[in-house]
């Protein structure tokens, strides 16, 4: 059985993971109207991803024999000033993730909860790459993106982004 502070943090944060996705498609919105059809592709992705870790962590509980409850997830009510904009929010955005997911595996080292502390494992590792390709996109967009023809290029190459699944059913 889990303690009850730890699951209690990891039902908020599929809620949180949720609210990702559903940011990260209001981005790929803002992008599809600009015309980058490219970027919008690659938030896309991004959003599935965030889909993918809400329920891999629903899972978490529910083979731990606990009751997943849902809350509201909030709306993505950003608004944006340029192409630029909804980068450095998804870098932001990121490093904050970090913070939630450190903060629970904090409280499972407290209690010496090896179990989820191993489960986070890969969240920890998750969240070092999901804020490096935040911020290499970020400055991809910085140097190339200011000229038509980078900003044509960049576009293509995030347009080739595949989805690659997480685990998120029965682990057993
Ligand atoms: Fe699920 Fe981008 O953190």
């Amino acid at each position: 059985m889990l303690n009850e502070k730890i699951a209690k943090l990891i039902n908020e944060q599929i809620n949180k993971e949720l609210y990702s996705a559903y940011l990260y498609l209001d981005f790929a919105n803002y992008y599809a109207d600009a015309g980058l059809d490219g970027f919008a592709h690659w938030y896309e992705i991004q959003a599935r991803e965030e889909s993918d870790h809400a329920l891999m962590m629903r899972r978490y509980l529910i083979d731990n024999g606990l009751r997943v409850t849902f809350d509201a997830i909030a709306k993505p009510d950003k608004k944006f000033a340029d192409n630029i904009a909804p980068l450095k929010a998804g870098l932001e955005h990121e490093q904050y993730v970090t913070s939630l997911i450190n903060t629970i595996y904090g409280e499972a080292f407290a209690i010496k909860d090896f179990k989820t502390m191993q489960f986070l494992d890969w969240f920890i590792k998750e969240q070092g790459e999901e804020e490096k390709n935040a911020e290499d996109l970020l400055k991809k967009m910085e140097v190339f993106g200011t000229d038509s023809k980078g900003l044509y290029a960049l576009n293509q190459e995030l347009a080739a982004r595949v989805y690659t699944p997480s685990q998120t059913g029965p682990q057993t």
